[in-house]
């Protein structure tokens, strides 16, 4: 891919030599424009070495070569990285009073822009105008992430790590697949939360982030997507608001999560129940917030079996409907098989996408490893097969889902 690297005058800077470099080792033509404040920061030597092309920020070399629209034009991608305010400032306006400037109006390949700045400056009405403005324009946002900033600081403002916007990057520009076009999905993602009185509840460690992950997939790949969200980490719920295409729909408790999937199960052509459900619920809600008045220093909450939901979805499914499970389990190796090649069979799921986890595993993380278990075309079970194991990104690894899916139907 010929791939064009803006970069602009931040600190971060430094951190884009890494970020051309793990291009290059991909295979990808890098072209750098950095912009004057950029060289401040991380000299043109640098970029020409690493790049292995030779860098320039002016408008007027090479001008036989038309170099201000040549780089543009032949981009199959464009990555700013860092993004100042000042850059996305200019980039909303559309000014192209730099190289950088000219080539971003001389392209119509996705740009990438990976802003990096002091939160003050992020959350400023300009600059969160600025960057509806250039996301309204198709442009894709990576970040910043939430930590360190330069000089002591801290809060939103860092730029996403060079390995992060690269994979975003290829996967913005990837000819995307529509192999989901037409169909409907339901996916519940998050962890249930089962009062025990006003103050207080029973959950679980779920963050939503691989439910989301197989719901942006799907609606990627052109499906009509609904995600049915118990309890997921702010930022997990931010994106799932922020993405047009998913529709969603709000539940706490297990009761609730059953009657929304239910409902959505209706219209849906594949479930895929990715919410970590609880089995227990309290029996007795309090109506006030408990106390420790009691005294003996114990207290025990009666607790009553929850519905299990998928089995009720697979009771009562639709001619062609696909049901998908998944199971967290603190197993390893044989004994994980064949409990999950168990739970296959007892839910009579047609495919059950197998997590390992434990107190540093599975959670809170973005890497994933799942094992997938499917039955055969012929409904038979396949589980004495050795199961797929995919690992990656919670993202390709719900890639992967789906392709186990496709392969099903
Ligand atoms: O039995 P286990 O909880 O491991 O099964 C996990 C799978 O079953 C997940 O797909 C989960 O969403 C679903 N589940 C359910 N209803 C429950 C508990 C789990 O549908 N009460």
């Amino acid at each position: 891919m010929f791939v064009v690297v803006g970069v602009t005058g931040g600190i971060a800077a430094y951190k884009t030599v890494s970020l051309v470099r793990d291009l290059i080792r991909g295979g990808h033509e890098v072209h750098v424009i950095p912009t004057e404040g950029a060289l401040r920061f991380v000299g043109l030597p640098t970029w020409e070495a690493i790049s292995r092309n030779p860098v320039t920020t002016s408008l007027h070399d090479d001008v036989p070569q038309v170099r201000h629209v040549a780089l543009g034009q032949h981009a199959d991608l464009v990555i700013i990285a860092p993004a100042t305010a000042n850059t996305l400032a200019k980039m909303a306006a559309g000014i192209a009073d730099d190289l950088l400037g000219t080539t971003l109006l001389a392209t119509v390949a996705p740009v990438v822009v990976a802003p990096a700045m002091h939160s003050e400056m992020w959350r400023h009405p300009a600059t969160v105008a600025n960057i509806e403005t250039l996301r309204a324009r198709g442009v894709r946002v990576i970040g910043p992430e939430d930590g360190a900033l330069t000089g002591g600081d801290s809060g939103p403002g860092r730029m996403s790590e060079p390995e992060s916007i690269v994979r975003f990057a290829l996967e913005v520009a990837a000819p995307l697949r529509q192999d989901l076009a037409g169909l409907r999905i339901a996916v519940t993602a998050g962890g249930t939360r089962e009062p025990i009185d006003p103050v207080r509840f029973l959950g679980n460690r779920s963050s939503g982030r691989q439910g989301l992950a197989v719901a942006l997939a799907a609606a990627d790949r052109g499906a009509d997507v609904h995600l049915i969200a118990a309890h997921l980490d702010a930022d997990v719920r931010a994106t799932a608001s922020a993405d047009p295409r998913i529709r969603v729909t709000d539940v706490g408790t297990a009761t609730e999560l059953q009657s929304a999937t239910t409902d959505a199960a209706t219209h849906a052509d594949v479930v895929v129940m990715a919410a970590a459900v609880a089995d227990y619920r309290v029996a007795a809600v309090s109506e006030r917030k408990l106390t420790k008045e009691s005294g003996d220093g114990t207290r025990t909450l009666e607790l009553v079996e929850n519905p299990d939901i998928v089995a009720g979805l697979v009771a009562e499914r639709r001619p062609g409907q696909t049901i998908v499970g998944f199971a967290a389990e603190t197993a390893t190796g044989d004994e994980l098989l064949a409990r999950a090649a168990r739970k296959r069979e007892r839910k009579g799921v047609d495919l059950l996408a197998v997590n390992e986890v434990g107190w540093d595993r599975g959670f809170e993380t973005t890497d994933n490893t799942l094992l997938l278990l499917t039955r055969d075309a012929h409904g038979d079970a396949h589980d004495d097969a050795q199961p797929a194991s995919v690992t990656g990104t919670k993202r390709e690894v719900a890639d992967a889902l789906w392709d186990a899916v496709l392969r099903l139907r």
